[in-house]
């Protein structure tokens, strides 16, 4: 792995542990179709290859922090039975651009040597408008060497970028990507698969899930794993069992509400009805 400031510029997640992590995980019906598809294209690449039909490898996802962007990348490993590169941005962003450029370049040529997925999240940090960093030439640099190194992306790796701001992404960058998916909070349905990952499925459980739902309505999965957990966590101490009242407490002492931070979907944003990111 290469290094840069006498750090590691990524992560290496072997696909066994990747399979830990996505134990609870709830995809999105719209993402779930997405993957579906993506890994189907990976099993019968020869067919085309005969085709002359490009396979896709490269995956941008967006939508807001801890609704399971990352943990998609972990899935999506674990499917293909490669290792998972997590890229370390605080590792790889040098002050001297140029450094970070051959970062950058780097990691995509270690990504091309052995088969893998490599991930990338707060894309943006690097692939913001050139626009709007024009006063520093240097950073346009640093976004071209990123296109290059996208479209010189061939081979087994896949590659995923994730982001979760609003801001305006190059449309230069957006167009390199054949497969784009749209994150969100839990709606209804999927708030209640995730309780019953979390709490089973017993009669009781049912119970406590039936009534906890509505204050959980409007949390990202990894604020409701976060509370799930605290009152788990009382019940052990207090020898109890799980009850709405546990899950009330929980959520008032996490206070979710106050550690959202005000994302919403850029002006410029939606998602059609396959769930795909779209730019109006
Ligand atoms: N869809 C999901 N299903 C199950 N658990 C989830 C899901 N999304 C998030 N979580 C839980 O929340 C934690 C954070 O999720 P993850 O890292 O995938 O979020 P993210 O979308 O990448 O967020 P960020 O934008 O902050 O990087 C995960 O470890 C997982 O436990
Ligand atoms: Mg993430």
């Amino acid at each position: 792995m290469p290094k840069s400031k006498g750090i590691e510029t990524a992560t290496v997640y072997l696909p066994m542990e990747c399979a830990k992590k996505i134990k609870h995980m709830v995809l999105q019906e719209s993402n779930r179709q997405i993957i579906d598809e993506f890994l189907i294209i990976q099993g019968m690449k020869e067919k085309f290859l005969e085709a002359d039909v490009s396979i896709p490898n490269k995956i941008v996802m967006f939508g807001p922090p801890g609704t399971g962007k990352t943990l998609t990348a972990f899935y999506l490993a674990h499917k293909l039975n490669l290792p998972l590169i997590v890229v370390r941005l605080d590792a790889i962003i040098h002050s001297h651009l140029g450094e970070t450029a051959s970062n950058i370049r780097k990691i995509f040529e270690f990504a091309k040597a052995a088969t893998c997925v490599l991930f990338l999240d707060e894309f943006d940090a690097i692939a913001r408008a050139r626009d709007a960093i024009d006063e520093v030439k240097e950073m346009a640099r640093v976004v071209n060497t990123l296109l290059q190194c996208l479209d010189e992306f061939q081979g087994d790796s896949t590659f995923i970028a994730a982001t979760n701001l609003e801001e305006e992404l190059d449309n230069a960058v957006w167009r390199r990507f054949d497969t784009r998916m749209t994150y969100d909070l839990p709606g209804l349905a999927e708030l209640k698969q995730f309780l019953i990952n979390l709490l089973g499925e017993s009669e009781s459980s049912l119970q406590v899930i039936e009534q906890s739902t509505p204050i959980l309505r409007g949390c990202s999965f990894a604020d409701i794993e976060q509370i799930i957990l605290k009152a788990k966590r009382k019940v052990i101490i207090e020898d109890s069992e799980m009850s709405y009242e546990k899950i009330a407490d929980a959520y008032k002492a996490y206070n979710p509400k106050a550690q959202q931070g005000d994302f919403k979907m850029s002006s410029r944003t939606s998602g059609n009805e396959e769930g795909q990111l779209v730019w109006n």
